[in-house]
């Protein structure tokens, strides 16, 4: 059903429950990642486990053919910002990457993604991801019913900015449910009361990419992958939620309780 104020889908009972099964299985397939992400891992090696996974629970990769996308999930080291395509090239110790996995479970969308470090990882990366992490945790608070978009944004960006980062701007979450990029957008700065107003029922991504040198990036040839103009490092977490009548669901925590790997012992 859709609003005819402002064209936003609404949801019910039996979305949520859709969203919270992909939602729970994109969570797992992240899990199921972290002991994998090791120094010389190829990055098609994990999307390959990926897609193995997807397989194994009788899920689609999203990103698999989406709009010619090649692979199963996106791989994003260090300055590479997001839309990473993954391929020959191994991890190197000190390296951070975000691996984002989309899965369609009967039909719903289920879209995370976190920041892995690569063995032992310097003290800046290691703040980043922190302070990425947090951002979204902060974004996640400012979704209740009667807030706007522009709450999140806001939060996600005072608390970004304070930390003396800086918050992308070209990329931003997105509606989805039984459709993978929906109205509305959801940007990861701005102020409280910009944008539509948060109701019951909508569903959303929160996804904010966080840099550690200035905020414009870069398109590579390839067409996907998105990189610091700087080279500075980029860091980036993402959850799907539903806005409920007092707050919202996450649909897309870690069921290991991994939702912020650490370091991995070598
Ligand atoms: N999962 C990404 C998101 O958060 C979408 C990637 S689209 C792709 O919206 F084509 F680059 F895979
Ligand atoms: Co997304
Ligand atoms: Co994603």
């Amino acid at each position: 059903m859709r609003t005819r104020d402002s064209d936003i889908p609404i949801h019910g009972e039996e979305a949520f429950a859709g969203m919270r099964k992909a939602g729970q299985l994109a969570a797992q397939a992240l899990d199921m990642l972290v002991p994998h992400v090791q120094p010389g891992t190829r990055t098609d090696f994990l999307d390959s486990l990926v897609y193995q996974f997807a397989m194994d629970n009788e899920a689609i990769p999203a990103t698999l053919n989406y709009r010619g996308f090649p692979k199963s999930c996106c791989t994003s080291i260090n300055h590479v910002v997001c839309h990473g395509i993954p391929g020959a090239k191994q991890l190197r110790k000190g390296d951070i990457v975000n691996i984002d996995v989309t899965l369609i479970v009967e039909g719903w969308h289920g879209d995370s993604s976190r920041m892995y470090p690569v063995g032992e990882i310097s003290r800046k990366a290691d703040r980043l991801i922190d302070v990425t992490f947090e951002s979204l945790q902060h974004g996640v608070a400012a979704v209740k019913p009667g807030h706007t978009t522009g709450h999140i944004g806001a939060a996600i960006q005072q608390y970004a900015e304070g930390e003396r980062c800086s918050v992308v701007r070209d990329f931003c979450g997105h509606g989805l449910g039984q459709v993978f990029h929906d109205k509305p957008n959801i940007l990861h700065y701005g102020r409280a009361g910009e944008g539509p107003v948060l109701r019951p029922g909508m569903l959303f991504t929160i996804e904010p990419m966080i840099n550690l040198g200035r905020s414009k990036v870069k398109t590579l040839a390839d067409g996907w992958t998105a990189v610091t103009n700087d080279r500075e490092l980029s860091a980036q977490f993402e959850h799907t939620v539903g806005v409920t009548e007092d707050g919202c669901e996450v649909f897309t925590y870690s069921p290991a309780g991994l939702d912020r790997p650490r370091y991995q012992p070598a």
